[in-house]
Formats: structure tokens, sequence, C-alpha cells
């Protein structure tokens, strides 16, 4: 494996500043086409042999994430993964993502072995969140309900009441805030801020960001929508308030999927980091993307769109760690049982969610047939 350092800045909440941090991330060596092929059928045997499953997030090298898809495994967002990662019946999981969805697996199968191809994969949400900052907040304010999203460590999850994802916070928020609940949030100051305003709650805001939603550029995005005025703009709503006010869709990485396959539109313009438009180009063939602009004109890039930490996640260091069984991601029993609560919090309230959303479609759908029916 390739020992290439990159550094990475990242926004650094205390108090009531934000500093910069600085972060670094292990660049790996891009294998020749020949090693590409090697490579990916020594993953399949080793996958069977450890009688393993690859769990992969959206943002990872389409190669991995074809090869998850095509053994049984799964590519999806982080409520996906942490869900099919506790129901598969398999005793080794592969998660190739970040290192908070390695330890959201373990939190929720503490039997089963999680491995990690890199587990120097972080996060600028994780880095930006340490427990110790974090309790302190939460010990400042008894009164409220304390909602994390799944970008944290294993200590800042066991602080929270709830766990959220991108797919599911806003429907949670809601749900508190109906019942007369006080927020405090953390780490994601954009997502905060576009949850508290669609759900009109009182939410108090850690200060923390994505270092690559945050590059997003809403003048400059005006600009490209001006260019292609048929465009539907898809955001991850970890982007800036002037990003998201742009959008067609907001949602998580697998709602935008969805959105890109659904919207009777040709062209779209995309922002989130670009390891999505791989499964967005197969589930609508024949649509074209456009990724939405990092920088101004004067202004360099930071990430450039595309995470330096899912970017640690390759073919050599996959098939490595399958062969010899390290990387093992382990979290505290203790710290696990508490920091499962709030994650089975979200999960049973998803599925509550799921099943009231079907429940009224099918209402919709009688309904449709029944006045059908009745105008006949
Ligand atoms: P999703 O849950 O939407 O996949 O987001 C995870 C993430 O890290 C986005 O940057
Ligand atoms: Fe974290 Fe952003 Fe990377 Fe997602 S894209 S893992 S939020 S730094």
């Amino acid at each position: 494996m390739s020992q290439a350092i990159r550094k990475v800045e990242y926004d650094r909440p205390q108090g009531a500043v934000c500093s910069v941090g600085q972060a670094w991330a292990r660049v790996p060596d891009a294998p020749s086409t020949a090693e590409r092929v090697a490579l990916k059928e020594r993953i399949r045997a080793l996958l069977k042999r450890e009688k393993a499953v690859l769990v992969a997030h959206y943002y990872v090298d389409p190669e991995l994430q074809e090869l998850a898809d095509e053994t049984g495994g799964c590519v999806a967002d982080s409520l996906e993964m942490a869900r099919f990662g506790r129901d598969h019946e398999a005793q080794t999981l592969v998660v190739a993502g970040v290192r908070f969805m390695g330890e959201t697996a373990k939190i929720l199968s503490p039997n089963k072995r999680i491995l990690m191809p890199d587990l120097d994969a972080t996060c600028s949400l994780d880095l930006g969140c340490p427990i110790d900052e974090f309790s302190a907040f939460c010990d400042e304010h008894p009164d409220r309900t304390v909602v994390v999203y799944a970008n944290t460590s294993a200590a800042v999850k066991a602080r929270a009441d709830w766990m959220v994802t991108s797919s599911i916070g806003l429907e949670i928020v809601a749900d508190l805030h109906a019942k007369g609940e006080k927020i405090l949030w953390a780490p994601d100051r954009h997502l905060g801020s576009y949850i508290q305003k669609k759900t009109g709650a009182d939410m108090l805001l850690w200060q923390g960001s994505c270092l690559v939603h945050d590059e997003f550029k809403g003048i400059e995005l005006d600009l490209l929508r001006a260019e292609y005025p048929d465009a539907k703009i898809l955001v991850h709503p970890e982007s800036p308030e002037g990003v998201v006010a742009l959008a067609d869709v907001v949602g998580s990485t697998t709602q935008l999927i969805d959105a890109a396959v659904k919207l009777d539109a040709q062209r779209f313009i995309v922002a989130t980091d670009l390891g999505i438009l791989h499964k967005m180009r197969l589930a609508a063939p024949g649509k074209t993307f456009i990724e939405a602009p990092t920088a101004g004109n004067s202004a360099t890039c930071k990430s450039c769109a595309h995470c330096p930490w899912m970017a640690m996640n390759g073919l050599a260091n996959l098939a490595d760690v399958l062969e010899r069984g390290h990387n093992e991601i382990h979290v505290d029993s203790a710290l696990g049982e508490r920091a499962r609560l709030p994650i089975d919090r979200m999960l049973a309230f998803a599925a509550e969610h799921k099943r009231r959303v079907q429940a009224s479609g099918d209402l919709a759908r009688d309904t449709a047939l029944f006045s059908q029916v009745g105008a006949a």
C-alpha cells in the first residue's frame, strides 16, 4: 500500500469560534488495469473463503461498489449500511467507507468481526466533535434532547439520546419538536440549520462541517443553473444554506439517486461527493449528471468534491485486509451498549416511519383505484 500522505484542513469548532484543524489522508496507489483484474478476482475468492460480506458507501471507488453489488453485499447510504450489516447473516462484514460506519456496524453487531480497508479513514465531522468538548457542551444544556448525526465517534453517540442519518433526521427532529422537546444538535451545522428551518424546532447547533459539502458554492451554482435551465439540482443537506436554497431535491445519497431516476428530467446538477455519480449513471442510464461547482474563480478547492477519507478505500488494501484479517474495528463493550441506544431508537423510528409511508401509499393507491371505480 502506498504511504503517500495528503494534508487535509477541516473546520474545528471551539466554543463560539471555529478554527482550522489539520488532518491527513493516505492516498492509495492506483493499480494498473492488469493488477485491478487480479485484485478483484482475489477479493471475490477471499470474500468466499472468509464467508464475508462487503458493505460499501456510494462515495467509494466504483470498482469497490461493483464488487459489493456482484458478491451479494450492499452499496448504500449510512442508514441502509447500518441496517444491512445488522441483519445480514455473515459473521464478517468488510465496511468500505469511513470509520464511523465501521463503528456503527460493530455497535449493532458486537459479535461480528468488522474489518475496514483502512482504519485511519475518518470524517471531518467526527474530527470536529471531540467527546470531552461535546460532553461539556451537553452538560451546559441538560434541558435539551441530544441528537447526533451518524458521522460521530462511538463515544459521542454514547452521550446522545438519538442518532440520525441524513435520510431520517428531519422526520425524527420534527417528531421530537411536536412533543415539545428542545434539541441540542451535533456536529453538522448545515444539516442542523436545514432541519431547524424545515421543522421550526428549537435547536442549538454544534458548528462542525463536512469538508466536501462545505465547499459547494451557491453563486457559482446559480450561474451553472443559468447555463442549463432544464437541469434539476440535487443537493445533500450537508451543503451550505445558499446551495440548499437552489435545490430541487435535498436528501441523503439514496434519496438523491432515487430522485435522479424518478424525476422527469434529462439533466442533473449534483452537489454531493462525486463518488455518487457512478450509481446515478447506472440507475438512470441516458441521463446527464454535472458536478456542482466547489470553488470560486480565484479559489482552489480543498476536497474537489471527493472525500479524501472515502478515497482511502482501494482494491489493494481491501484484498490485504481480507487476506490477513487485520484492521478489525473494536468498540469497548460498555461504551458500545450505551452507544447502541440512540442507534436502535433511530432504526425503530425509521422502520415505523417506512411502515406508515407504505400504508399511506397503499391507501392513496386504493383511494385512486376506488375513485376510478366510482367514476366508471
Ligand atoms: P448519507 O447517509 O447520505 O449516505 O451520508 C453520509 C455521508 O458521510 C455524507 O457525507
Ligand atoms: Fe465525512 Fe464529508 Fe467525508 Fe461524508 S463526505 S465522510 S461527511 S468528510
